[in-house]
């Protein structure tokens, strides 16, 4: 898990970047691989798993639920329990980080016969957990949680599975990949058939991937437009060979760096550019990057291509609110190329960006004033002055950028500094542990 001691660390302006590089697995992809491979009968087989913290407090979780989880030579090999054969955790389940292990866990807890306890470090406790309790509490799931003075139900929480538990329909009043699969996760193991309306479309990955491993799941469109999502249970998953692609949301840093530091060109091989993910890279283009998809491919029912970013001119732009679910964890970093774009881009339809790792509308706010940048901020997004390509000033960001265990504020502002005069001091850079390792060695591969 994070370490508890803040690492603060002082990062440079930049020279051009260059060179090709790849970036550690998919985290959504990821947990999927090892949760769906654990309920599977049999040997799964996984390349390319993301070995950050919050992928890791999944493994352990499982494995302390009887799944056997081992790595050897870069493939990792999990030995399936059979949906419904988890086993009652000897103590609490540490979630770290990670609002996707705990959402998705809990899922599958809450229809198995069994109860856990899940903890998590100050960030996630703060987190809201009312979206998964109360779809989890129809199915039969008895969860007690911590109730804050702003009646939010928290970690730690308690979630007691019903076995067998009880199917519903249910639509998602929030769009949240995690409160879809979670409730997936619930009808693996549940009789008859578990219905998920979903008005918005969010990350398919749960979707895709119960089908790869055999799980009777349909997904149709109404006359409304809305998704529905059809998954019987008790079902029985067959193992699986998975190849993690490379995680859009980690090259999204490299992008805005390569697209924001003058001279750059960049190649980032083998990335997911599953269209339920990858808004940004469209946004940015109508902002002028000059981004480019080569060797589009398929890699285990998911589009791949390798990246080719290079220095462009950025001009702000006016993100329409539908496009959020495809880029909600990349706010923060098109918030970087809007401060360095000519122009004003405005953003809304983000309140779900208060309640992720951190506030990130306000922490984003913050940082980017310190550093000079004319910015709004809204209940629901930022408006945002940019400095048409001219470095930031550091001025007044001192002393450092408060990260607030947010890994995606942590590298945002690690990219900011490339284009600052004389660079800016963040508090804490242990978070980006969780999603992903290697992230400032690579940076300096790229700048050096
Ligand atoms: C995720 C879904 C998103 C995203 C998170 C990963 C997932 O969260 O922000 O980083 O893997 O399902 P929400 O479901 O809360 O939007």
């Amino acid at each position: 898990m994070t370490s508890n001691t803040p690492q603060p660390v002082t990062f440079k302006p930049s020279g051009p970047l260059s060179g090709e590089i790849s970036v550690p697995g998919d985290k959504s992809i990821s947990h999927r691989a090892l949760i769906l491979s654990a309920l599977a009968v049999g040997k799964s087989r996984i390349s390319g798993l993301l070995e950050g913290e919050d992928v890791l407090a999944t493994a352990a979780a499982l494995r302390a639920m009887g799944a056997r989880i081992e790595k050897k030579d870069d493939i990792w090999t999990v030995y399936g329990v059979g949906v419904g054969g988890l086993m009652q955790p000897g103590n609490a389940l540490d979630m770290g980080n990670s609002g996707t292990s705990t959402r998705l866990l809990m899922g599958l807890i809450a229809s198995h016969g069994i109860s856990a306890t899940f903890v998590g470090d100050a960030s996630l406790s703060k987190r809201p957990m009312g979206r998964v309790i109360d779809p989890l509490s129809e199915m039969g799931a008895d969860i007690q949680a911590r109730e804050t003075s702003d009646h939010k139900s928290c970690l730690p929480l308690t979630v007691r599975g019903l076995c067998p538990a009880i199917p519903i329909e249910y639509r998602l009043p929030v769009a949240s990949a995690q409160v879809k699969s979670a409730i997936l996760l619930a009808g693996l193991n549940t009789p008859g058939i578990t219905r998920i309306i979903e008005p918005v479309l969010t990350r398919d990955h749960s979707e895709t991937m119960l089908k790869g491993f055999g799980a009777d799941i349909s997904v149709e469109t109404d006359a409304d437009g809305c998704r529905i999502i059809s998954l019987t249970g008790e079902t029985e998953l067959q193992p699986q060979k998975i190849k993690v692609p490379g995680d859009p949301s980690s090259a999204a840093f490299m992008v805005v760096a390569a697209l924001i530091v003058p001279g750059s060109d960049i190649i980032i091989e083998n990335v997911g550019i599953n269209p339920t993910r990858a808004g940004l890279f469209g946004i940015l283009q109508q902002m002028g990057g000059d981004i480019r998809f080569l060797k589009k491919r398929t890699v285990g029912g998911e589009p791949v291509a390798d990246i080719h970013a290079k220095h462009s001119s950025l001009s702000g732009i006016d993100v329409p609110a539908d496009i959020a679910p495809s880029m909600i964890d990349e706010f923060p970093i098109l918030f970087v190329a809007a401060a360095l774009a000519s122009g004003e881009t405005t953003t809304r339809g983000l309140h779900e960006l208060r309640v992720k790792e951190s506030d990130r509308l306000s922490q984003m706010a913050k940082g980017l004033e310190a550093l000079g940048v004319k910015l709004t901020e809204k209940d629901d997004g930022l408006l945002i002055e940019g400095s048409g390509g001219k470095p930031l000033s550091e001025g007044k960001a001192r002393p450092a950028i408060e990260t607030a265990l947010d890994h995606r504020i942590a590298m945002s502002f690690a990219v900011a500094a490339m284009v600052t005069k004389s660079g800016l001091t963040i508090d804490d850079v242990t978070p980006v542990q969780t999603s992903f390792p290697g992230f400032q060695d690579l940076m300096m591969t790229l700048a050096s």
